[in-house]
Formats: structure tokens, sequence, C-alpha cells
């Protein structure tokens, strides 16, 4: 196959944030968001398409439809990446959904709704703790206590927003009500497809997931002089939690925990830590499970006289993808002869923030050994490119 305009872009978008490990990191409202924002832009002009940047920095290329005044259809996903990530997590969906309006243009395909390729800001929450911000802008859900959460640095999201020339006391004019839908093409980020064959993924929900800072407190001391007996190591009380909790999360088929950052206070080498802190993100398309993991976990803190402080950074709950759309997603699979499977979404992405405001259609394309959220992450151009195609005629149905 000759290189695609969609591979080509991919690896330009690639480019910007690239480590010297080959991993690339593009956090939002950083100095390489805004480079990507440009190459973006350049993207949906030459697709012919409108574009504008929301106040809370979503790009959106417009396609006005013949009918404006009907719901728009929405597309696309996130161009920020985790810490030394990869360069398809996000970027695939948005690409996609502006190679998609590429085409259709060029097969004189008229909408008769307004296409709107959104290219949403930070989903990954790598630098303020949590994330799809863009999204949650875009469906009326960022919070005056979202916009002063911190990054490392002590920047506030409202104030990071202020120095990328936004507009976080604007943030009401991201809403856009009502919508016909919302479509997301993203990598699987898991083996599923992979091990099945398949080049698509039909999504049929996406799990919730709950984010936590938690403190466990102890008792500090001199390293060599306090005897083990009798010692309240809140390092040893940490591990004693954490294994608990990843046994409790394995012990269902659908639940993961994940610990992602570990802190110790004061630190040193000859002191019995004051206190610990660390991230729990517990995630399950069984919802419900996730309160009993929780409820557990106190039950287990008050049997073993644990002192623990949990602050909550980030609560999602499940989505659901509309059955319609996956019918559609199929048909359009099986008149192309592409073997799909359906499948569930382990990982959160933008479109689940859309489930009380219209029906979500989401498919995936094979990650290479299941690997995300690391340089390794890779999708081969074919598999981008039918993705790409099942979206464009997403697109053209939900649009005429
Ligand atoms: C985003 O990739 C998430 O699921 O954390
Ligand atoms: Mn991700
Ligand atoms: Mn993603």
């Amino acid at each position: 196959m000759s290189e695609t305009i969609l591979w080509k872009h991919l690896n330009e978008l690639g480019q910007i944030g690239r480590e010297t490990d080959g991993s690339i990191t593009r956090f939002p409202f950083t100095h390489e968001d805004f480079l990507a924002e440009k190459k973006i832009w350049q993207y949906m002009e030459e697709a012919a398409l409108q574009v504008f940047r929301d106040a809370a920095g979503n790009l959106i290329g417009k396609w006005e439809g013949s009918a404006p005044d009907e719901p728009p259809v929405l597309c696309g996903s996130h161009y920020d990446t985790v810490r030394n990530g990869g360069m398809f997590d996000g970027t695939l969906g948005l690409l996609a959904g502006i190679e998609a309006v590429r085409l259709l243009r060029q097969e004189g395909f008229q909408p008769r709704r307004t296409i709107l390729i959104v290219g949403f800001k930070d989903e990954e929450g790598n630098r303020f703790g949590f994330g799809m911000i863009g999204s949650k802008s875009i469906c009326g859900m960022v919070s005056a206590k979202d916009l002063s959460a911190k990054d490392q640095n002590g920047i506030s999201l409202s104030d990071a927003m202020i120095q990328s020339g936004l507009y976080p006391e604007k943030l009401k004019t991201c809403i856009l009500s009502p919508i016909h839908c919302m479509l997301e093409l993203h990598i699987e980020q898991g083996k599923v497809l992979e091990e099945n064959g398949c080049s698509i993924g039909i999504v049929s929900g996406i799990a919730g997931l709950i984010r936590y800072t938690i403190t466990i407190c102890g008792t500090s001391g001199h390293s060599g002089a306090t005897p083990m007996h009798g010692r309240k190591d809140p390092v040893v009380l940490m591990s004693q939690w954490i294994m608990h909790v990843t046994k409790l999360a394995a012990s269902h088929k659908n639940c993961v925990a994940t610990i992602g950052s570990i802190h110790t206070f004061p630190g040193e080498c000859n002191i019995i830590c004051d206190h610990v802190t660390f991230t729990l993100d517990l995630r399950s398309t069984d919802e419900p499970y996730l309160y009993t993991v929780l409820n557990e976990m106190k039950q287990f803190e008050t049997e073993n006289n644990m002192t623990v402080h949990y602050q909550l950074e980030q609560k999602l709950p499940a989505a659901l993808c509309d059955e319609n759309l996956c019918q559609k997603a199929e048909d359009i699979c099986k008149k192309n002869h592409f073997p799909f499977i359906p499948c569930v979404s382990g990982a959160g992405h933008d479109a689940m923030n859309f489930r009380n405001h219209c029906p979500i259609g989401m498919v995936f394309v094979p990650s290479r050994n299941g690997y995300s959220h690391r340089k390794e992450e890779y999708t081969s151009p074919e598999d981008c490119q039918k993705g790409m195609l099942v979206l464009k005629e997403l697109l053209k149905l939900e649009s005429c």
C-alpha cells in the first residue's frame, strides 16, 4: 500500500513533543500543544473545514450541512498524550475524522447535517490530575473546582488556559447542544483484536472509572534506632493496602486497579516515613463493583488499624454505546469484508462524556501487542486506513 495521507499526517504530528527515547510527551497548554494545534489547523483547512478554537481550546473544523439548523454530527478525539506516550492514542481518531471529510468531499458527498470534527483538549489528564477538559467543556461539565486544580509547578488550569489565550470564564460558550451523535475512532490499547485477527472492534460500552490520591499516615522515626516490632511504617501499610486492592480487582473479570504514582514523606533513606501518598485508578464496566471494592477497602483499613485519607480526583460513570450505531458499523464492516469483533473499552475516551447528550458510536483498531501509553504503541497503516473508512461511512450515514 502506498503511503496514505492519514499515515503521513500521523507521522508528522508524531514528531511534535518527541523525546530522545522516541516517546512523545505533549501536555496541554504547552509549546508542543501549540505546535500540534497549528498542524491540525492546517490539516483541517486542507480538508476545506472552517476552523475555530473554542474557549477551552478545542479545535473544531466545521463542514456546514445543507440543513444547518439540524443537530450536528460530532466526530473526533484528543491530541494530547500521556507522559512518554505513543503517537496513535487520540491523534488517530482526530486525523481520521479530517481525512474522512477530505475523502467524502472528493466523492462529491454533501452532508445534510453539519459535521464538526473536534480535536479535544487535554483528554489524558497527566498535567492537572484529571482529564477530558475539552469534551467536558463541550458537555458543560467543568466546575470551578476543576479550574482551580494545579499542576506540579503550582499553575492552575485556569491560569494555564489564560496563558494560552483561552477563556476559562467563558467555558459555557463551548457547550454544544443538541447533538445528533458523537463518533470516535481509537486504538484498542488492549490485545483482543490482535488475538482474534480482527481489524475492527465495535465498542458496546466504556468502563467507568474512579481516581483518588490516597494518603496513608504512620509514625516517623529513626531507621536504625526504632525496633521493627511496634513500628507503624506507612510504606509497609501501603504495600499491604495495594496487595489487597489489586487482589479485589483481579477477582472480578472486568475490573482493574492501578497505582501509577507513589510519594514518600519526608522520603529519606534513614527516616521511617511520616506518610505516603499514591494514586489509585480503579475501573470497571460493572460500575457497582467499583463501590464494592471501595467498601471492602474501608473494612480492610479498619481491621488493620490504618489511617487512610481519600482525595477524589476524577469520577466517570460507565458509558454505553448506541446499539443502532454498533449495527451500522457492523454492516459497514461486512460490506467491506473487514474482520470485526464486538468489544468493550477498558480505557476512558472523550466520547463517554456525551453519554447523556446524544448516541455514542466508537470503533477500535488493533494495538500491536496491546501496547499503549508507551512509545511502542503501534497500529499498522492498513488498520488505521480501515478504521478511517468505517468512520467515513458512519459520518456519511449519520449526516445525510
Ligand atoms: C486515557 O487514556 C485513560 O483511559 O486514562
Ligand atoms: Mn490515553
Ligand atoms: Mn485516548
